[in-house]
């Protein structure tokens, strides 16, 4: 009797002991996890993201400190929130974040099983990549099709002045539409060496629409991401939209590549001694076998193809619309711009890309736009490979990770007046976008960082400059620059809410 009394005793403190120290553990546990603002049941923090995401979350920082932790319908989610936290996660914990969260839109015939931007950090991404920044978008390659890009841009320029005089007396163009023509068509001769965007190429305009149909249900956000077991139900169409574009844009791009293996099978003689475009490169590609695929797949060069057009074209359009319109909304800046161009190019001359580095203002220019409009504000999210400690807190495996360059482009720790268009600040000033400034990243940094850095600032900067050279700008009659409205929306890129309209006078020297 008396024994079972002493057991009883010793299992009741034990079992004391016990729940006291896992209620110690998850105590700890939660105190260990990221602050997070109150969600509802089922829904977690969706209602709080609002229209414009990337400033709800930024917005969180006063309340929660620069890391925060969100939960969207099911899927855990940290957000960075600052330089300093930035700074951290690319220095010491790039390689725990170096892998995507994967869209169930982007699994459309197994895209992302194929794409370089989704690959898991392994040997597929590392020959991609590779290919990407020794072969394609290098300065070499780069300034061997600088016509090309001439050419495209010229062409811009010719149908802005075009629908301009077509215009009514004060009313304007869609700057915006003719960048992404010009953008496209760019990205088209380098890759295929064809003009896509053309009004006269049928099966052009058609790849070109389903190209604008990928981006549009590639960024709508979609229930099958943040509650995985519906999305067999598919409940806004977005996967059959996607999957019905997605077969047609491979089966085109499938047919340039075929045209191209007979082309090349015909005249083997003609390789290395004509100017080679990408999907030259693509189809040249040989690897050991060994650790690395011998050829790249028919099916692998014909999504690269598609994922150039997704990351080059919105990307650039979006940025060269939001650079006019800060300029619109500061004439003085818009006037030493133009000075700047006409005393480095001259009248009657056109830019060059040679002539950028001689462009302080308008590398400054831009800069300040990507900074105040980082066209992809969460960067490409990444995932959490492995639990981690960052920066005391605890992460979980799996967590998806949203690295908000807006917010970091804004942080009044290292910006004066963040929220102010001053490209003068760059002036004399060493930050650059390309990776070892964390207060500047709209091209991400790390091992993840963008792989059309230096084609997007060749780009960047012959379609502004030259729209700036050779045109004056002025806003629609109805319009005044204190109301033109700033505000932005976010799909695949953040773009204007409501599109610029522009009047462009052709400049007579
Ligand atoms: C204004 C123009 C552009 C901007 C703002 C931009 C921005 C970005 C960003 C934020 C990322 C994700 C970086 C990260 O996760 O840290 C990215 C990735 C990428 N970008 Fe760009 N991009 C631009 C133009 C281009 C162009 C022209 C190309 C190709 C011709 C390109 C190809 C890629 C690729 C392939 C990746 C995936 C890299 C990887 O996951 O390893 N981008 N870009």
């Amino acid at each position: 009797m008396e024994v079972n009394w002493t057991l009883g005793l010793v299992s009741c403190i034990t079992l004391f002991f016990l729940i006291l120290i896992s209620r110690k553990k998850t105590a700890t546990n939660e105190k260990r996890q990221p602050p997070a603002p109150p969600g509802w049941p089922v829904f977690g923090n969706l209602f709080n993201l609002g229209t414009m995401p990337h400033r709800t979350v930024a917005g969180l920082a006063t309340k929660y400190g620069p890391i925060v932790r969100l939960k969207l319908g099911s899927v855990n989610t940290v957000a960075v929130l600052n330089v300093k936290t930035a700074t951290e996660l690319f220095k010491n914990h790039d390689l725990t974040f170096v892998d995507r969260t994967i869209t169930e839109t982007s699994k459309s015939h197994d895209y992302d099983k194929s794409s370089l931007a989704l690959a898991p950090y392994g040997m597929y991404w590392r020959v991609l990549k590779k290919i990407c920044t020794v072969e394609m978008l290098v300065a070499k390659r780069i300034n061997e099709s600088t016509d090309v890009r001439r050419r495209c841009v010229d062409n811009m320029l010719a149908w802005i002045e075009k629908d301009g005089s077509l215009a009514k007396v004060g009313s304007g163009v869609y700057i915006s539409k003719f960048v992404f023509l010009a953008s496209f068509n760019l990205l088209g001769n380098l890759m295929l060496s064809r003009d896509l965007a053309n009004p006269d190429s049928k099966v052009g305009s058609e790849f070109f629409d389903l190209m604008l149909g990928l981006m549009e249900w590639g960024g709508h956000p979609n229930i099958s991401d943040l509650y995985p077991w519906l999305k067999w139900f598919d409940l806004q169409g977005l996967r059959k939209k996607m999957d019905r574009d997605m077969a047609k844009a491979v089966a085109i791009a499938t047919t340039w590549v075929d045209e191209r293996m007979e082309e090349r099978q015909k005249e083997a003689e003609r390789r290395g001694e004509q100017r080679k475009d990408f999907l030259d490169v693509l189809l040249d590609y040989e690897g050991t076998g060994k650790d690395e695929p011998e050829k790249m797949s028919k099916k692998d060069i014909t999504v690269f193809i598609l994922e150039i057009f997704l990351a080059g074209s919105e990307t650039t359009s979006s940025t060269v619309e939001w650079a006019l319109s800060e300029l619109l909304r500061c004439p003085a800046k818009l006037t030493r711009a133009k000075d700047e161009l006409a005393s480095v190019v001259g009248p009657n001359q056109k830019l060059e890309e040679t002539s950028i580095d001689n462009l302080p203002y308008l590398q400054a220019i831009i800069k300040e736009t990507l900074r105040l409009h980082a066209p992809i504000p969460f960067l490409v999210p990444r995932k959490a490979g492995q639990d981690t400690d960052f920066m005391g807190y605890h992460i979980p495996k799996g967590t998806q990770l949203f690295v908000n360059a807006w917010a970091i482009g804004r942080d009044p720790e290292y910006w004066e007046n963040p929220d102010s268009f001053e490209p003068e600040r760059f002036l004399g000033s060493k930050i650059d976008y390309k990776g070892q400034n964390y207060e500047l990243i709209p091209f991400g940094a790390g091992r993840r960082i963008c792989a059309g850095i230096p084609l997007a600032h060749r780009v960047l900067h012959l379609v502004l400059g030259s729209l700036l050279h050779e045109f004056d700008w002025e806003l629609e009659s109805h319009m005044s620059a204190d109301k033109l409205d700033m505000n932005d929306q976010l799909g695949i890129v953040v773009r204007r809410r409501q599109p610029l309209k522009v009047i462009p006078t052709k400049v007579k020297c």
